[in-house]
């Protein structure tokens, strides 16, 4: 068993390329705190939002966004997950779903990867009906898309390729979420695995 994962995981990163350095990942979070802190940094700014992390693949970019935050704000955390861990998503699934505190607040979401959308949409659109006052998207990554998204994020790291990455809180199959860059997946490495 042990053995299985360990060899998957290191055949599917065997071929992978790094798109984005672990300097450029480390930039791309520092512009979007710096975005946030323009938003809600200033003195007379009385907003306390609250930042909700969509675990699991949230939690690196969270952690490492969290301390460059200059502004009062609560965290808490949801965890949404889309059905099955390949590399296609299906039904939007609730593991964890948002606290009453939500209503009336600013809620900023933190997530890793805005890819077709549906798990965002369905995010933002519980919030929304939970009497969140403004519901802000700051992803990590925005993979780059042919046909339209049924959710915007407002704020963005990175936009990329339409490709299947790792690192940076994004796993396959549950592993590589501990690498420093980003690294795209070779299709046919995927379909192997
Ligand atoms: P969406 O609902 O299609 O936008 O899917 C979003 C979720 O799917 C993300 O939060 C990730 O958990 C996962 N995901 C989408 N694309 C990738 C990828 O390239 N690598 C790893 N996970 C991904
Ligand atoms: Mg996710």
């Amino acid at each position: 068993m042990q053995d299985f994962h360990f060899d998957r995981a290191r055949a599917l990163l065997a071929h992978a390329e790094e798109i984005v350095d672990a300097q450029a990942v480390q930039a791309a979070v520092r512009r979007v705190a710096d975005t946030l802190n323009e938003r809600f940094g200033n003195p007379d700014d009385t907003a306390f939002p609250l930042v909700l992390g969509v675990m699991g693949g949230a939690v690196v970019f969270t952690g490492q966004l969290l301390p460059q935050l200059r502004f009062p704000l609560e965290f808490d955390y949801i965890h949404v997950t889309r059905y099955g861990d390949d590399d296609h998503g299906g039904e939007v699934v609730w593991k964890v779903i948002p606290r009453p505190n939500v209503a009336g607040r600013t809620v900023i979401v933190v997530d890793d990867i805005l890819d077709e959308g549906q798990t965002l949409a369905e995010v933002k659109r519980r919030l929304l009906d939970m009497g969140a006052a403004e519901v802000i998207i700051v992803v990590f990554a925005d993979k780059a898309l042919k046909r339209p998204k049924p959710v915007q994020a407002d704020i963005v790291g990175l936009t990329i390729p339409n490709k299947f990455v790792v690192g940076f809180g994004m796993d396959v199959y549950g592993y590589w979420r501990n690498l420093p860059g980003l690294w795209v997946i070779r299709q046919e490495d995927l379909k192997a695995a």
